[in-house]
């Protein structure tokens, strides 16, 4: 069930926002990649002021929404290189992400002045051995590293009472929407620095919702790839990462700069490369997008969508009508067979076989560091006695990590828990979407990210809207593995037929809801 790791990115669609930044006639807020990319050809704007106008904007709101744990030192002279090179034309300054700042969730690995720490400061004077594989494409790629996103702590895998958004580094995420709102997790800082215009894009990871579920909570744009089709060495790991950005033009742009094979992962990424359409996903973001697509809705079974929640079904109605309307077939009603059987094994695996997991995963990469006071899970568990206050265990205790420890490694029965999570892959989401010839499933929020999980499969989260208080919500779309092209074109077509994403209320406000 390494499979779970997913490499993440959030695209958010920045519309407009918060207070309004300017530089020789450019705003940032709600910029997006094209407008960016159109400025520097114009010259009327240089990566060196994009870094610097998002660096204020950092500084302007991060000691209230704490989304950011570290910045580059390095990139303002990583945007001056990138301006060198596109004055000389170089061909590196066409490709698409060229001289464009990003920010990483904090358990992905840089080589370079950034510590990578999963929010703990069990892993602060760690050194990596190398970039993470994404890192590696996304530097390839011409992409400024602007800095560390906060996370849940240790992607949400230490404490079962520790809330979304915290880790002891920058302490609680605030949700910019409301303050009173759950941000979500374990990619927090990814999703409230996109929807924050303090970046143009970000990366998270995924094991189950970390992607889909803080992209919802914050009205941006969130893709989970199929697991395997970006690579996951260098990561932090549980199991996946998520990474979304403001619009879903712009996660596309990320999406097409990291997948591939990678060395570091080499059997997953190799499988899934089969997936990568030959042009690029880029092509699929057409306006036409919903036609012809069958949507499949499941009213009735928890874990495949609405699980009978009227309010819920009360607010999608209108998006199914806006679906119809674009073209999309709507498959309603559909039914789980042998629900009971699928859902037990789904509930009762999933944890078991995170904690094996978890510490074999996290032993490989702990000793895999070239230098770190940290070598395995037991002197991490080691270090939070040691450090308690400065780690909260008080508060939030390490339980997974106590749990976790237990664990001997995959024997017989963990074998028959994960066969039961692929039966329950092949008999539930798989059948579903093959009996009834499904191009996606529609589920709210991050409804059905444990499902989509397990699995592997891909889903794309897209604003739908705004509660009466305020506080986003996301519509996502899951398919089959390798069905990125399918789902750029739904949440595209849903995207452009909407347009629902709009900026956090100006800071101002957001300091007033903090205070409350
Ligand atoms: C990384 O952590 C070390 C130790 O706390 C600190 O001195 C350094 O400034 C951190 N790096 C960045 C880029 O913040
Ligand atoms: C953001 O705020 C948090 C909480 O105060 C702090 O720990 C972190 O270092 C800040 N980030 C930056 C880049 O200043």
């Amino acid at each position: 069930m390494k499979m779970i790791i997913t490499p993440i990115f959030l695209l958010l669609a920045i519309f407009q926002s918060i207070n309004t930044i300017q530089t020789s006639g450019f705003i940032i807020t709600e910029a997006t990649i094209v407008q960016i990319r159109a400025a520097f050809k114009q010259n009327t704007l240089t990566s060196k002021e994009l870094v610097q106008l998002y660096i204020q904007q950092i500084q302007n709101l991060n000691s209230t929404l704490r989304a950011v744990i570290e910045l580059n030192p390095d990139a303002v002279r990583l945007a001056e290189v990138a301006d060198q090179e596109r004055k000389a034309d170089t061909t590196k300054s066409h490709l698409p992400l060229h001289g464009i700042p990003i920010l990483l969730k904090d358990n992905i690995a840089t080589k370079d002045k950034l510590n990578t720490t999963a929010g703990s400061y069990a892993l602060l004077n760690s050194v990596v051995p190398r970039d993470a594989g994404v890192v590696k494409k996304l530097r390839e790629s011409g992409a400024i590293i602007l800095g560390k996103a906060s996370l849940s702590q240790w992607s949400n895998f230490r404490s079962r009472s520790a809330p979304s958004g915290w880790n002891a580094r920058t302490g609680q995420a605030v949700n910019p929407y409301v303050a009173t709102v759950d941000p979500c997790g374990s990619s927090t800082g990814s999703a409230i620095s996109v929807a924050t215009n303090m970046v143009t894009v970000s990366l998270g990871t995924e094991t189950a919702g970390s992607i889909l579920c803080p992209a919802s909570a914050n009205s941006v744009v969130g893709i989970k790839p199929t697991v395997g089709l970006t690579s996951r060495a260098g990561v932090i790991p549980i199991s996946s990462r998520q990474d979304s950005v403001g619009t879903v033009a712009d996660a596309v742009y990320v999406l097409d700069a990291i997948v591939g094979i990678d060395n570091n992962d080499a059997a997953a990424t190799t499988e899934a490369s089969k997936y990568i359409p030959s042009g690029g996903y880029l092509n699929r973001l057409k306006s036409d997008g919903l036609r012809g697509k069958r949507l499949g809705i499941v009213k009735a079974y928890s874990l495949y969508g609405f699980n009978n929640d009227a309010v819920t079904l009360n607010k999608f109605e209108k998006h199914f009508t806006t679906l119809r309307a674009s073209g999309a077939i709507l498959v309603d009603n559909l039914a789980i067979n042998n629900f009971n059987q699928i859902a037990s094994m789904i509930l009762n695996g999933v944890e078991k076989a995170l904690l094996v997991e978890f510490k074999i995963a996290l032993n490989a990469y702990l000793t895999e560091l070239v230098t770190s006071p940290m070598r395995s899970l037991a002197d991490v568990i080691a270090f939070n006695n040691r450090f308690p206050d400065l780690e909260m265990i008080k508060e939030y205790p390490q339980d997974y990590f106590l749990d976790a420890q237990k664990t001997n490694g995959i024997g017989k029965p963990e074998e028959e828990i994960l066969m039961n999570l692929r039966k329950a892959s092949t008999d539930g989401f798989e059948k579903l979407m093959i009996d009834n010839r499904l191009d996606a499933l529609i589920t709210p929020n991050a409804d059905g990210s444990l499902v989509l999980a397990i699995g592997g499969y891909p889903g794309i989260t897209v604003p739908g809207g705004y509660d009466d208080n305020g506080a986003p919500y996301g519509i996502c779309f899951g398919g089959l593995k390798g069905s990125e092209p399918t789902l750029i074109e739904i949440a595209y077509g849903f995207e452009q037929a909407t347009k629902y994403r709009k900026p956090p209320p100006s800071k101002s406000s957001i300091h007033l809801y903090s205070d409350a």
